[in-house]
């Protein structure tokens, strides 16, 4: 990608919005461009790092599995979230696998520039900071959830996690398919079905047109 549009995708990082141009023109210099269509992985668990990213566009799903294969989602990424910074920071293997979930593009900045880049601005550290806290506080909220409620409330969870409010109505606009959601609150794929059955019959929520769903208000009810 051309010098010039790197930065003007670099402008608009909130991550990186305290460097001067000086700054953002030298990191361009060393920042690439990439996409990947949906189901590549961009990070793989265990691996030794040499860069962190930044998502454009797209979505991604971070995730951990066992010696068996068997996988647990933490979360998913949006478009000016970063990632792989973890490794960097403490030197330490990839703490997960970040797997497409549709064509995504992002930036990918090596080491020694993000390393300088938090040396050189106390803001862009804060900024990693905040972005690590948000996570901490997500993963507590998580742990919550998979120690206090049953599996309706994770499932109902979930749902309200990917919902927004549009003409005054929760919506899940993003397709959802059972196996990650029970990737993301540790239950069989056959146990979210029957419970999204259950929820459909009792009119918690109501599938629409294109795979969304509208959720009522009384779903609440099953996070306590
Ligand atoms: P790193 O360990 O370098 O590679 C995997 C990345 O996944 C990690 O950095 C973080 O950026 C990201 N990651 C790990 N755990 C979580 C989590 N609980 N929530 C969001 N992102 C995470």
């Amino acid at each position: 990608m051309a010098h010039e549009d790197s930065l003007a995708f670099l402008q608009r990082v909130p991550l990186l919005a305290s460097l001067s141009e000086e700054q953002l023109h030298t990191l361009a210099a060393s920042t690439v461009r990439r996409n990947f269509s949906k189901g590549k992985t961009i990070v793989a668990e265990g691996d030794p790092s040499q860069a962190m990213f930044i998502l454009l566009s797209g979505r991604a799903k971070v995730q951990r599995s066992d010696t068996e294969g068997k996988e647990v989602i933490l979360a998913v990424i949006g478009p000016g979230e970063f990632f792989g910074e973890m490794s960097l920071v403490d030197d330490e293997p990839r703490s997960a696998s970040v797997i497409t979930l549709e064509s995504c593009d992002f930036l990918a900045i090596s080491k020694e520039p993000f390393t300088e880049m938090m040396v050189r601005s106390t803001d862009v550290c804060l900024a990693v900071m905040r972005g690590l806290v948000g996570r901490l506080r997500e993963a507590d909220r998580k742990i919550e959830t998979l120690a206090l409620l049953d599996v309706y409330g994770r499932v109902a969870r979930v749902l309200l996690d990917f919902s927004e409010e549009i003409d005054g109505e929760k919506i899940v606009r993003t397709k959802l398919p059972r196996q990650e959601i029970a990737k993301m609150i540790g239950a069989s794929r056959e146990m979210v079905s029957r419970v999204m059955k259950g929820l459909e019959i009792d009119g918690y929520i109501v599938p629409l047109d294109k795979g969304r769903l509208a959720l009522r208000d009384k779903i609440r009810g099953y996070l306590h």
